[in-house]
């Protein structure tokens, strides 16, 4: 790990005039922050304070030249930025921009990651005013003595105007070995009194992440997530299992404008690609069951280059009636880098639904940081339209 260092006044540096000041991962993050929420419509003053937030967040990484490598391995993004933006559409009303980051990423190893996750989540308790109860009461589950996987804890912020963060705690069902992911997961539900919930779950590859919603939340949630190889269409329509008005058929367009399989045909084809995703969300105990679901499609393993996946994620909202303003806004806040010259800037394109609510589109942004994924020499199918 790098000492920690805050940024230096401007002005010359020690290195005499010439020398040009290095960039940091937390200037390079807070920058593309910044201008997020400017196209967010959060003010600037909220801007500064998300970015301060950041910046703590992150600890002494924040002051890691960029030009090092990445702190770690982080599995948070393809280029190991520890640092993910998203945009989330909702009906008519402007997106909310959330922050998904690794706050021990600087860590010596995946012990020490998980404390410093769990001290920096539960400062922000002391300093937003919420209770970290319910992850304490995981906290050996999910953060034992000698951690396996590939990583201990995330954190995601929802960043509000005039208001605090709500915050999101991300958990691996991995950490005491990935052949007791399932057994993790149905004992974490069992004791935030979820009994029945583990028996809801559709069937799925693997246990991806427990997450956890705390703070200033309306109805928290408790959400698993698991990991579906070789998807098709019709299968992904059949994950859900909360009750409620999601249209199989919305599921089905939704996969296949996501990627790019308009024949509708088979499954993966023979390359090795990352899984497709769903995530269960639990709100009461109750029914038993979930009452939210989301189907996440990583889209840039099935687009040649990120104009394809923003052109999909364009018809995407565009069948929702979603004005795509702001996620076109949103690129360049992130990247100066044409489109066309890279994949992987849109990470995944994820379509929500909760009971009682409009269906919500969310599209992952990756930092690029350290590496920029190059695009793809053809396309990756054959666009056949369907008869
Ligand atoms: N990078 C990881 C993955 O690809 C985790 C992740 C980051 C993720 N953002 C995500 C997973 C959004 C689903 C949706 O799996």
């Amino acid at each position: 790990m790098t000492a920690s260092r805050r940024p230096r006044p401007s002005g010359p540096g020690r290195q005499g005039p010439a020398a040009p000041r290095r960039q940091t991962l937390g200037a390079h993050v807070t920058g593309q922050l910044l201008r997020l929420c400017e196209t967010a419509g959060l003010d600037e003053a909220e801007g500064a304070d998300h970015a301060r937030t950041l910046i703590a967040a992150l600890g002494p990484v924040a002051d890691r030249p960029l030009d090092l490598p990445a702190p770690d391995r982080s599995f948070l993004s393809d280029d190991h930025t520890p640092v993910e933006f998203s945009l989330s559409f909702e009906g008519s009303a402007p997106p909310t921009l959330r922050v998904l980051l690794e706050p021990g990423c600087g860590a010596d190893d995946l012990a020490q990651n998980g404390r410093i996750g769990l001290q920096v989540v539960r400062a922000m308790g002391r300093n937003w005013g919420f209770d970290t109860e319910r992850l304490d009461e995981l906290a050996d589950l999910f953060l034992p003595d000698d951690p396996q996987g590939a990583f201990a804890l995330w954190c995601a912020l929802e960043l509000r105007a005039g208001g605090t963060p709500k915050v999101k705690v991300y958990l691996n069902p991995a950490a005491n070995g990935a052949e007791r992911s399932a057994a993790t997961v149905r004992e974490a539900l069992h004791r935030l009194g979820h009994r029945r919930a583990f028996d809801a779950l559709p069937p799925g590859d693997r246990h991806l992440f427990f997450a956890l919603d705390l703070g200033a939340w309306e109805t928290p949630r408790v959400k698993v997530y698991l990991a579906h190889h070789g998807l098709t269409a019709g299968e992904a329509a059949g994950l859900s299992r909360a009750p409620g008005e999601l249209d199989p058929a919305l599921v089905r367009d939704f996969f296949r404008t996501t990627t790019g399989r308009v024949t509708g045909g088979a499954g993966d084809d023979a390359r090795e690609l990352r899984p497709f995703q769903s995530c269960h969300a639990f709100t009461e105990t109750a029914s038993g069951r979930p009452s939210g679901f989301t189907l996440y499609v990583p889209v840039r393993e099935h687009a040649a280059h990120d104009r394809e996946a923003l052109d999909r994620a364009l018809t995407v909202l565009d069948g929702l009636g979603t004005d795509p303003t702001p996620l076109l806004r949103s690129l360049p806040a992130v990247t100066s880098r044409r489109l066309e010259d890279g994949v992987g800037l849109i990470a995944y394109l994820g379509l929500a639904h909760q009971t009682g609510r409009p269906p919500r589109v969310t599209a992952y942004l990756s930092s690029e940081a350290y590496e920029v994924r190059p695009p793809r020499a053809t396309a990756l199918r054959q666009a056949v339209p369907v008869p």
